[in-house]
């Protein structure tokens, strides 16, 4: 079992990835952090909140963080996530409450109280709040185990800009203090996500789940594949929006769904231009390489442990 933070900005395919989470009892989610990020860091903190309670996983602590970047205004993404983040989710108060302290000081109080390289963190989001815990604790790095993020772009460019994938490009900085941090980065790309694709026959194998957590996740699917569709154009009609931040989360759980490779990854702070570009460099010797990097994904593979982990929370 891999105990796990999971720092977030739900976020449709945010929601998605904490669904699964929720579900998977390979994971012992210690805590759920969320940042500003696709809509500001108040509705962040609450849609993890509705997730949560929608999972029936109050046992779960959520701590608000980061409401802007290191250094950057903060940027929104609210077109490709609804205003209040969940799609066609109606947004509901929540009753559980919020964990007490910003999410970098959790971050810290969770990873150095636990055995050293036991504690992995999953990154949905921009990487503000993990920049910061480890600017507060220099051991950090050293302390963490897998650092597993959805973030970065290399063969077929951004998708905020040329170069950039939004949660680098939204707070470069951070990202910069995280990949230079020393610890041990799995980073999934849009090289990956891309290939992850919500087709309608997927989208239908969720929503047949006689359960609240998956009409949920669905929900926010069918919300994407509107908008994609709409936003982005499709070269065919079912082509499917591409599933991000449940990549990392599945690759916790079933590393065999990637090829990862080893690498350097860097990012480019300065340049108004390419700003956010992740430089991916293969060519290191492996047996120093800190970072890897996504290059393949088994999409089928990914919905279909989506489904059966979602299937067998019914069960229960
Ligand atoms: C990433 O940006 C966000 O909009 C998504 O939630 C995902 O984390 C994809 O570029
Ligand atoms: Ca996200």
């Amino acid at each position: 079992i891999q105990s796990l933070i999971i720092d977030c900005d739900p976020g449709v395919d945010d929601a998605v990835a904490l669904f699964l989470a929720f579900a998977a009892p390979e994971l012992e989610l210690l805590a759920v952090t969320t940042v500003g990020g696709n809509v500001p860091g108040a509705k962040t903190q609450r849609n993890a909140r509705i997730i949560r309670q929608i999972a029936g996983r109050e046992d779960v602590p959520v701590f608000g963080g980061a409401e802007r970047p290191l250094k950057r205004p903060p940027a929104g993404a609210g077109a490709f996530h609804g205003v209040e983040g969940l799609g066609d989710l109606e947004p509901f108060e929540p009753t559980g409450i919020v964990g007490d302290g910003p999410a970098a000081n959790a971050i810290v109080d969770l990873v150095m109280s636990r055995p050293e390289g036991s504690v992995a963190i999953a990154v949905l989001g921009p990487m503000t709040n993990l920049a910061l815990a480890m600017r507060r604790e220099r051991r950090l790095a050293e302390r963490l185990g897998p650092v597993v993020v959805m973030g970065g772009a290399r063969s077929e460019g951004g998708n905020v800009t040329a170069s950039a994938e939004f949660n680098i490009w939204a707070d470069p900085d951070a990202a910069a203090v995280v990949f230079g941090s020393g610890c041990q980065v799995v980073a999934f790309g849009l090289d990956a996500t891309h290939q992850v694709r919500a087709t309608e026959a997927r989208i239908v194998a969720i929503e047949s789940i006689d359960s609240e957590a998956a009409r949920a996740a669905a929900s926010t699917l069918r919300f994407s594949q509107r908008v994609e569709r709409e936003i982005v154009g499709w070269p065919t009609f079912d082509w499917g929006a591409p599933l991000h931040d449940p990549c990392p989360i599945a690759w916790l759980i079933k590393p065999d769904l990637f090829e990862t490779k080893p690498c350097r990854i860097e990012v480019e702070t300065g340049s108004d231009l390419t700003r956010g570009h992740t430089a991916v460099e293969f060519r290191i010797d492996p047996a120093t390489a800190r970072h890897r990097w996504a290059v393949a994904a088994d999409a089928q593979g990914v919905f279909d442990l989506i489904v059966a982990k979602l299937k067998a929370q019914t069960l229960e």
